[in-house]
């Protein structure tokens, strides 16, 4: 999603702002994140992801959205816990990962994570679920409420027929839109997706990326989007990461041009398919590498 699909302004934001508040010009402001030579070996010796490097500018009007692609083990969730701050007790072995020019010392609220397994209390309904991070905030019953209500209609479900529905009650489509709503009505700048479509059926998928596409558009958030799916990272994404085996390091990154089509015929276009095929045939031969040098041959 580049400059062209995020164009427009924060107006909102803006008049919200006091002047002597306004947000220094993006040049001056430190990038949202940047990996400088980062490389993360768990207690068990697995060096999981080796000198990574990479930044992702501040852009203000609007946040970067980076796919990331790779095979199995490769270090694309371990990229993303680094961060979150899930596991502070246990940051970067080596190099430095900065969120807004700060080491990062644990999780907050400025990054916001949305995961495959639908993340979501199974005793609480559609609209507590979603209120539940105002509460947390100290927001009030009737406010939190209100937000929630209208995150319901904004990631697609209905207020009069699921607000008051239990997480076993819903789809797996309808489930990851409260785990959307959950994670957005919070307004993170940084959003972290790992594999968040990867059990839907493709025409729910479908519909989930051009969701996303129209809520990325409303927040200007940075999005990192982890998905097994070429075709959707290259849809999505600004700039897709190719990773290679274990320990993972970023091989490429490819710049690619924005969503401003529905998914479904987006995916079709010869100047799509052409993308993903040159993906494809890199991911390929990575994996062909890999196998030969389990094998004890040269990659
Ligand atoms: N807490 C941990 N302790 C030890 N090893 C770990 C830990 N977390 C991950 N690993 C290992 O680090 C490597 C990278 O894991 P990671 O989950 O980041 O990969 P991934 O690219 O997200 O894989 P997948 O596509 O299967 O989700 C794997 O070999 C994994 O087994
Ligand atoms: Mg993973």
């Amino acid at each position: 999603m580049g400059a062209a699909s995020g164009g427009g302004d924060t107006t909102e934001e803006r008049a919200a702002t006091p002047a002597a508040a306004a947000p220094p010009p993006a040049g001056d402001r430190p990038p949202v994140v940047q990996f400088t030579n980062v490389s993360k070996t768990y207690a068990n010796g697995l060096t999981a992801i080796r000198d990574i490097t990479f930044t992702v500018d501040d852009r203000s009007d609007h946040g970067e959205f980076v796919s990331i692609l790779g095979p199995s083990g490769c270090g694309k969730s371990t990229i993303l816990r680094l961060i979150a701050g899930l596991r502070p007790q246990h940051p970067a072995t080596t190099g430095t990962v900065l969120v807004g020019g700060k080491p990062v010392d644990g999780p907050g609220s400025d990054r916001g994570m949305v995961f495959q397994d639908y993340t979501a209390f199974d005793h609480l309904t559609v609209l507590d679920n979603i209120a539940f991070g105002l509460e947390c905030r100290g927001v009030g019953l009737k406010e939190r409420r209100d937000q929630a209500r209208e995150w319901i209609g904004r990631v697609g479900l209905n207020v009069d027929k699921d607000a008051e529905k239990y997480p076993h009650e819903l789809s797996g489509g309808m489930r990851q839109r409260v785990a959307i709503a959950r994670s957005l009505i919070l307004h993170p700048r940084i959003i972290l997706m790992d594999e968040p479509f990867g059990a839907l059926d493709p025409g729910t998928r479908y519909n989930m990326q051009d969701l996303l596409v129209s809520l990325w558009r409303h927040l200007q958030a940075t999005v990192f989007f982890i998905t097994h799916s070429i075709e959707e990272a290259v849809y999505l994404g600004d700039r897709v990461f190719v990773m290679s085996p274990s320990p993972g390091t970023i091989l490429k990154q490819v710049p690619v041009p924005p969503p401003d089509r529905p998914a479904k015929d987006m995916q079709r276009e010869p100047e799509f398919l052409d993308i993903v095929f040159g993906l494809r045939t890199a991911l390929d031969q990575l994996e062909v590498a890999a196998v030969a040098q389990r094998a004890g041959g040269k990659s």
